[in-house]
């Protein structure tokens, strides 16, 4: 049986996922989907167990890894024996070098990588929509996920090693996504209003509460009930809210000083320099120093 870990906050990963499922299932291997509801019970493989290969499946948020999976990496106990591992990622079309991020972590903790799937999904404005299976997935997207899976079932029988690599292009914005990911988030967290509560409306049921991955909510907590720092805008609660006392503001924010500080302590820091040796800088200074001469000429 091969574990699929995933976090869905709006359904595309859930729905890309249950379609390698069936891609493995038509080629008589079993695969479990495991849903990753909670920072505070994060589900793990157990270290004792030989697994065929486990997977991990999430949406790309801020042109990175999302803050629950990363925690989730970092708490993942490391594997016995070396075991093949899927990362599957679902974004609106910019995914950077979410893969590449979680691969690194992932082989700290002694699992090689089989396949990466990216799969671009028509990503509602603003990010998410009411439906719980999101509508404008063409045939070649759906087709792309079960043969992904069909794939990587024929490879594990054969007990072929050979990496699948099914990503989106060969734009990886590696040595950006630290940067991006800290301004981005450091930048929501720290400016008022990205979500915005409206106490009248509020009945004080607990659903947000109840659903919130990153135990960001805490509705006993009043007038302002969520934690910003932990937040990241997955819009679980915006969904969830029967009295819409939640919405989600996109109003242009203002970037404190502090953000472009390297918070080495956050959780899923990654020191760049331990990124995949294929996003190590290529062009010498030297050449760099001539296309900079030359761009200058021509403008
Ligand atoms: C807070 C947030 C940040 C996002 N950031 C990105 C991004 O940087 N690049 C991108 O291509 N899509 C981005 N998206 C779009 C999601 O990756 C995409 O809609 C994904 O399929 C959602 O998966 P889910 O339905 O399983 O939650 C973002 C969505 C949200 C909610």
């Amino acid at each position: 049986m091969i574990p699929i870990y995933y976090f869905s906050a709006s359904g595309n990963t859930k729905y890309c996922v249950e379609l390698v499922q069936r891609g493995f299932h038509d080629k008589n291997m079993l695969v479990e989907l495991i849903n990753i509801k909670s920072v505070r019970h994060l589900p793990f493989p157990d270290p004792n167990s030989l697994y065929p290969a486990i997977g991990i499946a999430f949406p790309v948020y801020e042109f990175m890894v999302p803050r629950i999976i990363l925690i989730w990496l970092k708490k993942l106990p490391k594997a016995k024996k070396i075991t093949p591992f899927l990362i599957i990622d679902t974004s609106g079309g910019l995914p950077c070098n979410s893969a590449g991020v979680a691969m690194d972590l992932l082989r700290q903790k002694n699992y090689e990588p089989l396949g990466v799937l990216e799969i671009p999904t028509p990503t509602a404005e603003p990010f998410f929509s009411n439906k719980y299976y999101p509508v404008g997935w063409t045939q070649e997207i759906l087709d792309k996920c079960y043969f992904f899976g069909s794939l990587v079932a024929n490879r594990l029988k054969k007990e072929k090693k050979d990496f699948i690599d099914l990503r989106l292009g060969r734009l990886r914005f590696a040595r950006l996504t630290n940067y991006f990911y800290q301004y981005f988030l450091k930048g929501q967290s720290s400016s008022a209003g990205m979500l915005k509560y409206n106490p009248s409306k509020c009945n004080q049921c607990g659903a947000c509460e109840n659903i919130c991955p990153m135990a960001a909510i805490d509705i006993k907590k009043l007038p302002k009930p969520f934690n910003d720092n932990r937040c990241m805008l997955c819009a679980n609660c915006v969904r969830i809210c029967p009295n819409h006392a939640i919405t989600i503001s996109y109003r242009p924010k203002k970037i404190p000083p502090s953000a472009k500080e390297t918070p080495k302590s956050r959780p899923g820091y990654i020191d760049p320099k331990k990124y995949h040796p294929s996003s190590k800088q290529k062009h010498s200074t030297g050449y760099l120093k001539l296309l900079f001469r030359m761009m200058k000429k021509k403008s």
